[in-house]
């Protein structure tokens, strides 16, 4: 026993029991960064996040800053929770509370769920803390002072009965594109069409409901127009290769609209205050978006300060090298806005933004205010907390999310894909490999990791050998270069090469070859012998190329090998003696479970049931909003109702129009012609009920897109107290296209 030991690694039990992180971590070639800073973007705490947000922006740095622990690179990961701007006093709003209390109550929840997660942050910061204030304010100042920020007066939108100024999102009303009847001053959540408050048709104020007017006041700007040369040489030459396409092409559009300076202040209480003494600047706080991304740096302050060290390398030495994961709708901010401040301030600019496109869900986008999404906090409940070993549950989704990440264009999360992934993938081909090759070393080798013999290694063990460690260059290329999706299904090829290997040899079948003392032949014992060494020093490099991704997985393979942490250090990748010979090796556990089918049934039936309460909701909301039907309209000349068109039609086709629960795509007989009107009327009823019914069109209303359908005219149409609609029609039947007056 004692003579085995002294062969063994160190990070064998006996003998290391923990993980020391190496001393000297600088000894880098010419070109390597000194030190990596790598952030997600803060997301606000205004409520819980989805699985998308999971994907876009933490997911993939986790498996990022996870792959640069493991080669003992100086990382730290910075996030936080952004809790200013308007998605947290809107929410207060709505849960009629403070926005400290909304910050408090979500900070709290989204912290838990990534650590539930396994999202290894150094720092989950918060932008209310008093070092945030004080930085983002000496970033203000320091800019400020320096004459880099402009001020001027213009009309922003105001609430004169609540006396005060509206952010975007304070302003709701009808999407110009799709029709949604409660589109933000700032974006449409149906269709996701960004928008400015002057585009909104029935532009309303969130307080009081009143339409906002234009009111004059004072704001400071940073004008990005006097950055646009540096950033078009910046981004469109000295990135065009290394960034993703998405993301320099979206820049590439900013830039040719060209740049506008942009405001940095507003007219707010909840935020962070202008600093002191800043003339004018009472009662004005800085745009959240001018605050957010210093949050990274605050929070590197705070880390700093917990741990002892200092913080002004990772933002101003050059040697940092800084990346930003972020979801598309950031890469303006953090590829154009931020990185202007930054360069203003004397900061280091990033050095890649690897901003992923969007995770669709079951067919839509996803949407927490829609109800069409699966939050954090659900999928933990339903699979984590409430399953045994939920740690599986959450390496599950790791994979199934990274498998599908939508680094390169949108992608879809499908409850049956992930069922599909989790079945057919984890446990059928890595969770399989591992386990045979455990069952088998204790049936055919007494627990033990057998000997290599070499004379007899064949064409196909050498190779094999060769396969493991060519797949650490190859999942090094994938993960430098952020493309995770690329480097999860190399780990996974090897593991599906490793089950044809141990196919091939069939060592359960050469054990048939039995001795006269009743064993395995010596030379079927040697053949046994290599193979599942082979295969054990697979299962160990297996361990190091999966714990980036399913680090509770890779954990989990280590207590059954019997080794510490410090054997996932990836120095030891790829090499084949990780695994000492005779060493004792622990039963298999169970890495993965199946999902069964009635699991995907039941959340499928789930999310329909959520969005629809949801949509339930928002229409009674829409009704009470649109206050009593006795209200009259400010009253009209006889011209202005003369310039209506009304005739009368018969529909004579109706189908819904895919995506747009509440649309239907109408064809109108108007007798002198045929008319396509795409009406919102979908709740209320099915195209095949109404086929035939007299309708009274507006026949010469401007024609309008919604989804892609131009539509010509409007159906009229009468709401009940209860929001219920009904047709207005003529009492009798009357031929097509006669006028209504
Ligand atoms: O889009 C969002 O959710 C923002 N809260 C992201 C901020 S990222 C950074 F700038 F802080
Ligand atoms: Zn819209």
């Amino acid at each position: 026993m004692l003579k085995a030991a002294v062969n063994w690694k160190p990070w064998h039990l006996p003998v290391n029991l923990h993980n020391p992180r190496s001393g000297n971590l600088h000894q880098y070639m010419e070109q390597e960064p000194k030190r990596y800073l790598v952030t997600s973007a803060l997301p606000y705490a205004n409520g819980p996040k989805h699985l998308g947000h999971l994907a876009g922006a933490y997911l993939p740095a986790d498996i990022y800053v996870r792959y640069l622990r493991a080669k003992k690179k100086d990382v730290v990961y910075i996030c936080g929770s952004d809790e200013h701007g308007a998605a947290i006093t809107i929410q207060a709003m709505k849960e009629n509370t403070s926005p400290k209390a909304i910050v408090d109550k979500y900070h709290a929840l989204l912290k838990s769920n990534m650590a539930d997660l396994g999202i290894s942050f150094d720092i989950y910061h918060r932008t209310s803390s008093p070092i945030h204030h004080q930085t983002a304010q000496e970033f203000f100042k320091k800019l400020n002072d320096a004459g880099q920020l402009e001020k001027k007066e213009s009309e922003q939108f105001y609430d004169e009965s609540a006396k005060t100024f509206l952010a975007d999102r304070y302003i709701t009303g009808t999407c110009p594109v799709c029709g949604n009847p409660s589109a933000y001053g700032d974006q449409c959540e149906k269709c996701g069409t960004s928008l400015s408050p002057e585009q909104l048709i029935n532009p309303k104020s969130t307080l009081s409901g009143n339409p906002p007017i234009k009111k004059a006041t004072t704001h400071w700007y940073l004008p990005l127009d006097k950055h646009e040369g540096f950033l078009r040489k910046w981004i469109l030459e000295d990135h065009i290769n290394d960034w993703r396409p998405t993301v320099t092409g979206q820049c590439k559009s900013w830039l040719d609209q060209g740049l506008q300076p942009r405001a940095v202040t507003r007219d707010l209480e909840w935020g962070v205050k202008l600093p002191e003494g800043t003339e004018g600047g009472e009662g004005k706080v800085l745009y959240v978006w001018f605050d957010a991304p210093i949050g990274y740096i605050s929070a590197t302050r705070q880390w700093a300060a917990d741990n002892n060290k200092p913080w002004q390398p990772y933002w101003e030495d050059k040697g940092t090298k800084l990346v930003h994961f972020i979801g598309k709708d950031n890469i303006v901010f953090h590829c154009i806005i931020f990185p202007v401040m930054l360069k203003l301030h004397g900061n280091i600019l990033p050095d890649n933004v690897p901003g992923n496109e969007f995770m669709n869900l079951e067919g839509e986008k996803m949407s927490t205010s829609r109800g069409w999404s699966i939050e954090l906090d659900e999928y933990i409940a339903d699979f984590v907390h409430k399953d045994n070993g939920g740690d599986m549950m959450v390496d599950a989704l790791r994979y199934y999310l990274t498998s599908i990440a939508p680094e390169t264009k949108d992608s879809e999360f499908t409850w049956k894909g992930f069922q599909e992934a989790l079945n057919s993938e984890l446990v059928a081909i890595f969770g399989n490999f591992i386990n045979r090759s455990f069952v088998l070393m204790h049936k055919l080798c007494q627990g033990k990791v057998p000997p290599l013999h070499p004379g007899i290694m064949d064409d196909k063990d050498k190779q094999f050998l060769d396969e493991i460690s060519a797949t650490k260059t190859k999942l090094e290329d994938g993960l430098e270069h952020y493309r995770f999706r690329e480097g999860l299904t190399t780990v996974m090829d090897l593991a599906r090469k490793g089950n044809k290997y141990m196919q091939e040899k069939e060592p359960w079948i050469v054990a048939r070859q039995i001795g006269e003392n009743g064993q395995p032949t010596p030379e079927a014992q040697a053949k046994i012998d290599n193979c599942l060494h082979i295969c054990l020093q697979l299962c160990a490099n297996l361990a190091i190329y999966i714990n980036p991704f399913l680090p509770f997985t890779a954990k989990k393979m280590l207590h059954m090998m019997k080794v510490v942490d410090k054997m996932l250090e990836w120095e030891n990748a790829g090499k084949h003696k990780l695994l000492s010979v005779g060493y004792s090796l622990r039963a298999p556990e169970l890495l993965f479970r199946k999902m069964e089918d009635a699991e995907v049934t039941e959340q499928v039936k789930k999310l329909k049931m959520k969005a629809e309460k949801i949509a339930e909701g928002k229409e009674k909301e829409s009704v009470a909003a649109q206050g009593p039907s006795v209200a009259v309209k400010p009253e009209i000349v006889f011209d202005d109702f003369a310039k209506i068109d009304l005739k009368t039609g018969i529909i004579k086709a109706a189908e819904k129009v895919e995506k747009a629960d509440k649309l239907l795509k109408l064809t109108v007989d108007l007798g002198f012609e045929t008319r396509t009107i795409v009406s919102g009327i979908a709740m209320h009823f099915k195209p095949e009920d109404i086929v035939g019914r007299q309708v009274v069109v507006v026949a010469n209303l401007a024609p309008r897109k919604m989804r892609g359908i131009e539509s010509n005219g409007m159906i009229l149409m009468a709401e009940d107290p209860e929001g219920k609609l009904h047709f207005v029609s003529p009492a009798e039947a009357i031929a097509a296209g006669s006028g209504v007056s």
